[in-house]
């Protein structure tokens, strides 16, 4: 009876949010910056166990940024003071979500970089940025993934001088850092600076002020520029300087329809209904 009305209040609480995952598959072609290692997979185990078990186990080589991932304070600031990945708490792992949509930017020009104006914009259709958000930029550079000399735009994947994608001005992260409350800052390409930059200022910007980096986020299309809820749950890696993140959305569910709803993950909702009725009337 007890795992019934667990179940039932389980389900009802389920209602009324839709989730979106905002993450890349990890896998060999995941993209990462081209000096690291690739991520690379290897059975340990696969077969029968024990005679009559099936088992698999798999074993995991990869550098902490790769994929949609999360950069840590600790990626570019020497010393005490910026967190390391197992620091950061976890209500800075997430906050309502912001999109900066520069696609059209983006695609006219490949170094383009977020301006205030962007942000300003942005403001002006949703109203103020809201305190705690994770806020993304859209370049539209998902189309690219996970194609190297496409996602940074060149015939020699050895030389970053060559690198050109879209990402973050430094004038408009200050003016974040100044005038709002944000936790998490990031976009769909593989850095929060652009690829001609050499100095990162952005970077460092975000390290300074103890705000989570996020890069290569996937699906930012399926969120509306404002109203979702964003989560960063990025892997706990005692002393790590980023990770590897299964990112996702929740939206109210006010738009009928019935994918991707958590409730139904399990079941219909008229067997959910049911279900409670049931649970209601044999219980309460
Ligand atoms: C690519 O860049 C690397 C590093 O700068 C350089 O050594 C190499 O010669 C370049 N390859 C080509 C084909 O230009």
């Amino acid at each position: 009876m007890v795992l019934l009305v667990v179940l039932g209040l389980f389900l009802h609480g389920c209602n009324g949010l839709r989730m979106v995952d905002l993450s890349y598959d990890l896998h060999s072609g995941a993209i990462t910056w081209p000096f690291n290692p690739r991520f690379n997979m290897s059975v340990m185990y696969s077969g029968f166990w024990k005679t009559h078990i099936w088992l698999e186990n798999n074993r995991l080589d990869l550098a902490e940024h790769t994929g949609t991932h999360v950069d840590a304070p600790n990626h570019v600031a020497a010393g005490v003071g910026p967190w390391n990945n197992h620091q950061i708490p976890i209500e800075r792992l997430g906050g309502p979500g912001v999109i900066i949509d520069v696609k059209d930017k983006a695609e006219a020009n490949n170094d383009y970089r977020v301006t205030i104006d962007d942000l300003k914009a942005w403001e002006e259709r949703n109203g103020r940025i809201p305190y705690g958000a994770v806020v993304l930029m859209n370049s539209g550079w998902q189309k690219y993934y996970p194609d190297y000399s496409a996602v940074f735009k060149t015939d020699n994947i050895s030389d970053d001088s060559t690198y050109h994608f879209p990402s973050w001005h430094e004038d408009a992260i200050n003016w974040l850092v100044t005038n709002r409350v944000v936790y998490c800052v990031g976009g769909d390409t593989p850095s929060t600076d652009y690829g001609q930059s050499t100095t990162f200022p952005v970077h460092l910007i975000l390290s300074k002020e103890n705000i989570i980096g996020i890069e290569s986020a996937a699906y930012l299309e399926r969120l509306p520029e404002s109203g979702s809820t964003i989560f960063v749950p990025v892997l706990k890696i005692r002393d790590g300087s980023g990770g590897p993140a299964r990112m996702f959305a929740t939206l109210p569910d006010d738009d009928g329809d019935e994918t991707n709803k958590a409730g139904t993950l399990l079941m219909s909702p008229t067997l959910q209904f049911v279900l409670l009725l049931l649970v209601r009337v044999l219980y309460f």
